[in-house]
């Protein structure tokens, strides 16, 4: 079972099953139901059945997928109940079905999801209710007892935010008018002052955590990383500048990419970000709007190819795992390593573009209440950021609670991606948070920032 020890350097998370972790669950999983249904009312059941792309489930699957979810990790294996339908559960394993093969499947209709997940939700909130201070259930119990009923309720209100991201994105690939609207996130009062760059001083750092309730194993334990200094981008690449690149040849340009960036180039035919076209200005399609590209927005849609030959057009690199999470929170007035880049409190509105509140990233240098120590903003939220690094684990890394959450995709073939974007929800994303994907993916909400070793001489800034 998982241990909540507090590494030397780490901010204390909670020692045990805490009344208030367990009313925080029960919100975030309201939250996450909210936005669900938020993704799907607005479609008829032809639109939940179709799939959009190859590259996504028909909606139906994440519907029923998610109740599935919750059924197997809090009643079967905390809560010690029989499976509800048993027949159904191979239809939902993720690992069983690739997404191109899923409308092929005899899912459940649109009601029948529902029902589903209404009925498991129920009995989840009842279950909940009814967890002793230990995190056992009387007369149950099995693994997923203590820490690991406590670990177990938070990754399945992680679960079904992370598909609701995902449901975005399938959202973004769909064709038709909009069926989803937002207000706009706040735009930069002072980004016009702030630096084209920040410093981060070298030193080690503590690196992932082993005190964070709802962590997962990838991201544990805390370990300390020797990171020499380093200088990053203040905010997220824009809109403007990846123009620049696009009108100075840069996909033309071989001598910018890598052999494998180069041939995948050539092979998919990219000559811009996913969802721009030209039309005498370039012109963005988002959740069934068109419209001129915001010059100040970040970037988004770009691949990690993409990402990589603009930072060697622009004299730089993308920045490793280890200096982004240092970047985020390391904090050179106590030596210790935050939660967030704020701080160690919560997530709120005023800090970071993340839940669903906003269906666009805000404009570069926007949100100062959550920059980090070294002055860089919107770590969190907006886009994802891809970085240089393979996904590995961290040394004493232990797989939990399965080999299939984390190690089986361990290795070259996957990029990390950090900070979560405007559609990725709070309980979903914290400074320790590490996402993955091929390095060829456009359709996630995924843009970069670039870096620089801090004993080069500054370059010209593109
Ligand atoms: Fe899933």
């Amino acid at each position: 079972m998982r241990q909540h020890r507090t590494a030397p350097g780490e901010t204390a998370g909670s020692p045990g099953l805490s009344e208030a972790l367990r009313a925080r669950a029960v919100a975030e999983l309201l939250a996450a139901r909210d936005r669900t249904t938020a993704l799907t009312a607005t479609l008829d059941d032809a639109d939940l059945v179709k799939q959009h792309s190859p590259l996504m489930s028909p909606l139906v699957w994440d519907l029923a997928h998610i109740a599935n979810q919750e059924e197997l990790w809090l009643l079967r294996r905390v809560g010690g109940r029989e499976a509800m339908h048993p027949r159904i559960d191979p239809l939902y394993d993720a690992f069983e079905h690739p997404r191109a093969k899923r409308p092929t499947l005899p899912l459940l209709a649109p009601s029948e999801a529902r029902a589903y997940g209404h009925e498991v939700r129920g009995r989840v909130l009842d279950l909940i209710g009814r967890l002793g201070s230990s995190g056992a259930v009387t007369g149950f119990g099995a693994d997923l007892t203590g820490p690991g009923a406590e670990f177990a309720l938070g990754m399945v209100a992680q679960h079904e935010a992370q598909h609701d991201e995902t449901m975005l994105a399938t959202h973004q690939l769909r064709s038709g008018p909009a069926v989803l609207a937002a207000p706009p996130p706040p735009g930069p009062a002072d980004a016009a002052a702030l630096p084209a760059e920040v410093y981060v001083p070298g030193g080690p750092f503590t690196m992932g955590t082993s005190a964070e309730p709802w962590a997962l194993d990838n991201e544990r334990p805390a370990h300390q990383v020797d990171v020499p200094g380093f200088w990053l981008d203040t905010v997220p690449v824009t809109n403007a500048a990846y123009a620049r690149f696009i009108a100075d040849g840069g996909y033309d340009d071989r001598r910018l990419w890598t052999a494998d960036g180069w041939a995948h180039r050539q092979q998919a035919g990219l000559t811009a970000p996913l969802f721009w076209e030209w039309d005498g200005g370039w012109v963005r399609s988002a959740l069934g709007v068109k419209e001129p590209v915001v010059p100040d927005e970040p970037v988004v849609h770009v691949c990690w190819y993409e990402a990589d030959a603009y930072a060697r057009w622009a004299g730089r690199r993308l920045p490793a795992e280890a200096e982004w999470e240092k970047a985020a929170r390391w904090d050179p007035a106590t030596g210790r390593s935050r939660r967030y880049p704020w701080g160690d409190e919560e997530w709120t509105p005023a800090r970071a573009n993340l839940g669903q509140r906003h269906l666009r990233p805000a404009r570069a240098g926007a949100y100062p209440g959550g920059a980090a120590p070294c002055g860089a903003r919107q770590l969190l939220g907006d886009v994802w950021e891809w970085t240089s690094s393979d996904f590995l684990p961290y040394p004493g890394f232990t797989a939990w609670p399965y080999k299939e959450y984390s190690e089986v995709f361990f290795g070259p073939e996957y990029k990390v991606l950090r900070g979560g974007a405007f559609g990725v929800s709070p309980v979903a994303c914290r400074g320790t948070f590490r996402n993955w994907d091929y390095p060829i993916r456009r359709q996630i909400f995924a843009g970069f920032r670039t870096a620089r070793t801090a004993a080069e001489p500054a370059p010209e800034r593109a």
